[in-house]
């Protein structure tokens, strides 16, 4: 009868590994447990996408954040395909432009799905509360977010979210919605506060919806300085008795508060030291040391809560 011992090993369910840190968030179809870290891939492209995640998956990671507009899919997808593990071991997130109308919106993820060469993928997000150059507003983000949910119900995506949203976005999409926010993902790192009183704030009132409050730039890599998370001096210091670096510092102070983060690196040392940020605790006194520093400042001037408040076409 050794086949039926085969055939039950075949159904075991693949998912992610047990001891992968996620926390749970609300999906298209119930709950969805979100990755609380994974590879990002801003600025790369498609070969060095490709190199990078397939590194990144073999040292562990089983979370890769990317976007239409980053033009990497096509690489993203080279490396999940060689990885050699099952679709249902790994997370994809990816995001399509803001802005679009609803045939726009079905040409961006119909899009997205082919390049990466997937059939669905776990969280598909809208990159923007406009398109790039502002043109939309409160008609325009309703219009999208139901074509989404219709793409996502149809099988496109485990879970569908937004990024650079603030309340104001959101309270839009609440008005209309038939399904759960699942995350919105914006600029969060250490120099910008608490959460409630930054550029992209309002992490309480987004909780308090059942919305996950996601990391970008968790090491400010687009920021002015971008080694003050690195090499500088208030992290690495916070770093020494732990016997931590800086940006295993900077990366804690989010993961401690169950914020979940997408550090990118292409460096196989630093990828593995950026996973090593969840089975220790910085105290009391070092978080929030680290709340209250003011440096490096987002590198979102002003931030999103003014973007297309109204409705606006371009000229
Ligand atoms: N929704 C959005 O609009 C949006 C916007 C920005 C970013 N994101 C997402 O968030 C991801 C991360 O943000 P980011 O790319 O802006 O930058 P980041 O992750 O804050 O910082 C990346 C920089 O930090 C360096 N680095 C990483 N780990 C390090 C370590 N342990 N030691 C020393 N240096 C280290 C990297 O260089 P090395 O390669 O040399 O390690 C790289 O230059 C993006 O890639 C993207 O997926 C989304
Ligand atoms: C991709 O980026 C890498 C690193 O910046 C660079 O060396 C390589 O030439 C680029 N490849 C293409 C095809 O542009
Ligand atoms: C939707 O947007 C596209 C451009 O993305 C445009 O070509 C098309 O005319 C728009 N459709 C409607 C119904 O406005």
């Amino acid at each position: 009868m050794m086949w039926i011992f085969v055939a039950c090993i075949g159904l075991a369910a693949a998912a992610l590994p047990d001891d992968y840190p996620v926390r749970v968030m609300r999906g298209v179809r119930g709950n969805v447990p979100m990755p609380m870290i994974g590879i990002g891939t801003w600025q790369y492209n498609n070969s060095l996408a490709e190199d990078t995640v397939s590194t990144a998956f073999k040292m562990g990671y089983r979370h890769v954040d990317t976007a239409l507009g980053y033009g990497n899919h096509m690489g993203v997808g080279e490396a999940l395909g060689k990885s050699g593990l099952q679709r249902e071991e790994y997370f994809v997130t990816t995001k399509i432009p803001g802005g679009l109308n609803a045939t726009g919106t079905l040409q961006a993820v119909t899009r997205s799905l082919r390049e990466l060469g997937l059939d669905y993928v776990d969280l598909m997000l809208i990159h923007y509360p406009a398109s790039w150059t502002g043109e939309g507003g409160p008609d325009a983000r309703k219009e999208e977010w139901l074509a989404l949910e219709e793409w996502a119900m149809s099988g496109g995506a485990r879970a569908i979210g937004v990024s650079h949203y603030c309340k104001s976005h959101i309270e839009d999409l609440l008005s209309v919605a038939t399904l759960p926010i699942s995350i919105n993902q914006v600029e969060y790192h250490v120099g910008m506060g608490p959460s409630a009183d930054n550029v992209n704030d309002d992490r309480d009132w987004m909780e308090s919806q059942g919305i996950v409050y996601q990391s970008f730039s968790p090491l400010c890599g687009p920021c002015a300085d971008p080694m003050e998370l690195i090499t500088g001096e208030v992290v690495t210091e916070i770093g020494m008795p732990h016997e931590k670096s800086g940006p295993q510092v900077a990366l804690r102070w989010l993961t401690q508060q169950n914020i979940p983060i997408i550090p990118k690196s292409s460096n196989p040392k630093h990828m593995a030291s950026n996973m090593d940020v969840f089975d220790w605790d910085l105290t009391d006194v070092e978080m929030k040391t680290l709340t209250d520093t003011a440096t490096p400042a987002s590198a979102e001037n002003g931030g999103d809560c003014t973007v297309a408040l109204e409705e606006a076409k371009l000229v």
